[in-house]
């Protein structure tokens, strides 16, 4: 089955409030991302808040650091009781280790955790250019997410155009977060490497993460419930 999860790229906790009440009437609560802006906007009461009132929550805040800075941060994270979080798998195999190490609490359990292999805004030409990595685009991703799963992740944040890719080189079982999803008739807006929700789907993603064609939506019910369907 494929989750929708919207991100709720909004600059403070009155906003994205005000933008839940949508949801109201829905049976269940639809799985949440709360990234950057919100979370430096709103700090952890905003998480806390969310969660107390049943939503599921994605904490986009792809920690990348030393590894001992980032065990001792998602030491922190981990006591807010998220449903998933994330680090750049480009901080090393070490890093990914030592921010499980960090999320995982006395008793066993932790929140899921996967790493963004490349952003999907970054095109392979940039990549190349730019970062200098000398591969292409796919065997990066490929080769990122080994990684996470040798450190021990769940999975990682791709565009859904390597879900394949990811599950061949990590197994079925490896989840893969999707962004970059943007309806046939849509903007692209600052994205590279997208597809629709329904193609996504198709191509086996666990979540698609879905932002502004959701947020700046017309009708933002009838968007979530169209990227469901
Ligand atoms: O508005 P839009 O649908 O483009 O939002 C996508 C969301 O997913 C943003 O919050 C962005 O930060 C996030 N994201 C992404 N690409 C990644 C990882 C996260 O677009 N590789």
């Amino acid at each position: 089955m494929t989750e929708t999860i919207i991100a709720c790229d909004f600059a403070s906790k009155e906003e994205c409030l005000s933008f839940l009440e949508k949801f109201d009437g829905l049976d269940k609560k639809p799985y949440l991302k709360i990234g950057m802006e919100l979370f430096y906007a709103s700090g952890p009461e905003i998480v806390r808040e969310l969660k107390k009132r049943g939503f599921r929550i994605f904490l986009d805040l792809k920690l990348h650091d030393i590894p001992n800075t980032v065990m001792k941060a998602m030491k922190v994270l981990s006591g807010l009781d998220v449903d998933i979080v994330n680090v750049h798998a480009a901080g090393t195999i070490e890093m990914m280790k030592a921010a499980k190490e960090g999320l995982t609490r006395p008793d066993g359990s932790r929140p899921l955790l996967i790493a963004v292999t490349q952003l999907t805004s970054t095109s392979e030409e940039a990549m190349q250019k730019q970062l200098l990595i000398d591969a292409s685009i796919a065997d990066t991703i490929r080769h990122y997410a080994r990684n996470a799963k040798e450190a021990g992740l769940d999975g990682v944040v791709c565009s859904p155009l390597e879900i394949r890719l990811v599950k061949e080189a990590c197994g079925e079982d490896f989840i893969t977060v999707t962004p970059g999803i943007r309806f046939a008739d849509s903007t692209t807006d600052d994205q590279v490497r997208i597809t629709t929700p329904q193609k996504a789907r198709e191509l086996g993603s666990d979540f698609i993460v879905v932002g502004r064609p959701i947020t700046a939506a017309q009708d933002p019910l009838a968007a979530y419930l169209r990227c469901q369907q």
